[in-house]
């Protein structure tokens, strides 16, 4: 049996998708467990260049079931929309399945998300403005409509009389129009309509592959900084990417999970606002960005960018127990002169090895130590072997930090830009 969670070992985007597309190429199952359309999960194959948001990554092979499993939040438009561009590139998607427990995404998520921060003013979270928040407040208030209602026209019509008229008063409240409840039915009946024959209980289909020893990958969305409880809180989703999660969010027993594979980007980047400690300003934010194409999947914002992290991976080590690393866009720091990584942080003149809570961390200043750079590119190394001694060194050091060993290093986005350490 191998069910292997894929999670973020940073602040997102640490390349979960391409990781994912290549292991499915192996896998029987992929599930997301968490998270909504805020993901933008970049895979480059041979069907081309896709930025997913809610299909699992897997999709590309034919073989590998996909589920959009009961921890997400999914807002039908988009996932119609994705799947129209997927299937006209070729991809097959008669193994794509949706929990009827996810969380659907309603107009009034997406409104109110953008509304309120717009209302935060200088507060602002810098969320996608994808709903996810509102939709998750309102699932943990019992106020959700769930997939599985879009295709019980009924039940569909009692809830949505039930919550409509306090979105509409929210929405009042920002001097905006109230929604019609009659055509909120028929524009969710029809999503209905599309998505219900992939709408179903995924919990057999689970429950039978876990059972019969097949190769299950949990794909994550985000990373253990953004984490509800775990990261920097209130900048953070709405949801929990760790691990431990995985399990309600597909719907597996606590034990099920066997491996933990931690994708761990070379260096360190974050969209929206909070701290960031080993952010960086200078030239190296620049090629960093430049280099690494460091702007959002899905919102197309410049990413912040800055060295890599190493007290935030024995944290994130530790919430999700990682037991083996892929450590992603190495070929980004070709070039440098020099290579940083931050081993602690200096908190009003004393030097702490671990993550404060925010406030706290807000106030820290990175203390680094310098690795020498690399010239030659790494573009085009398969091998460890044929990795610059400097960077090997680099990211043994990386390995050491998380306390699991390298078994992965990606050199470029391109499925096959990848060594198998
Ligand atoms: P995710 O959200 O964790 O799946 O990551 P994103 O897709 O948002 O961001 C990762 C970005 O880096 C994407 O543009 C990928 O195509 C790209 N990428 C992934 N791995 C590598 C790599 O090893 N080298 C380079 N240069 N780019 C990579
Ligand atoms: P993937 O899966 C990077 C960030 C937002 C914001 C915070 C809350 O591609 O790694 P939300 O819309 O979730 O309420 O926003 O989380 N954020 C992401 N940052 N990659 C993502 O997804 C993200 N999804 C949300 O920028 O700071
Ligand atoms: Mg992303």
């Amino acid at each position: 049996m191998s069910v292997t969670a894929v999670v973020g070992a940073q602040w997102g985007d640490e390349g979960k998708g391409r990781i994912v597309d290549y292991l499915a190429q192996r896998a029987d199952m992929v599930i997301r467990f968490q998270g909504g359309d805020n993901a933008g999960h970049t895979v480059m194959n041979e069907y081309g260049l896709f930025r997913l948001h809610l299909v699992p990554s897997g999709i590309f092979n034919p073989a590998t079931c996909c589920i959009v499993g009961p921890g997400t939040v999914v807002n039908p438009e988009t996932l119609i929309g994705e799947m129209a561009e997927l299937a006209s590139a070729g991809v097959a998607l008669d193994n794509l399945w949706l929990s009827e427990r996810s969380q659907v995404v309603m107009p009034y998520h997406r409104l109110l998300d953008g509304l309120e921060e717009t209302a935060r003013g200088s507060g602002q979270i810098g969320t996608t403005r994808r709903g996810i928040g509102p939709a998750y407040a309102d699932k943990a208030a019992r106020i959700g409509i769930r997939l599985g209602d879009l295709c019980r026209p009924d039940y569909l019509a009692a809830r949505l009389a039930q919550v409509l008229p306090h979105k509409n008063l929210a929405l009042q409240h920002f001097g905006q129009p109230a929604l019609n409840l009659d055509d909120l039915l028929a524009q969710a009946t029809a999503w209905g309509r599309v998505l219900g024959p992939r709408i179903v209980d995924t919990l057999p289909m689970v429950q039978e592959a876990v059972q019969r020893g097949r190769r299950v990958l949990l794909e994550g969305q985000l990373g253990v900084m953004r984490d509800l409880d775990w990261g920097t809180y209130p900048y953070v989703t709405s949801s929990n990417p760790i691990a431990g999660a995985a399990c309600a969010g597909a719907g597996l027993p606590a034990a099920a999970i066997t491996e933990v594979i931690a994708v761990v980007k070379a260096y360190c980047t974050a969209v929206g606002a909070g701290p960031f400690p080993t952010e960086l300003k200078d030239d190296v934010a620049v090629h960093l960005r430049q280099v690494g194409q460091e702007y959002g999947a899905t919102t197309g914002r410049p990413r912040r960018c800055g060295w890599l992290d190493g007290v935030v991976l024995p944290y994130a080590a530790w919430l999700n127990g990682f037991t083996g690393l892929a450590i992603t866009k190495l070929d980004v720091l070709d070039g440098l002169p020099e290579v940083k990584l931050c081993v602690g942080y200096r908190l009003e003149g004393r030097l702490i090895t671990h993550v404060p809570d925010t406030p706290d961390l807000e106030r820290c200043e990175p203390v680094y130590e310098t690795w020498p750079g690399w010239s030659r590119s790494t573009r085009t190394a398969r091998r460890w072997e044929e990795l610059p001694t400097e960077a090997q060194a680099y990211l043994r050091r990386i390995a050491e930090l998380a306390g699991a060993p390298i078994r992965y290093v990606s050199v470029g986005p391109e499925r096959d830009q990848l060594i198998v350490v």
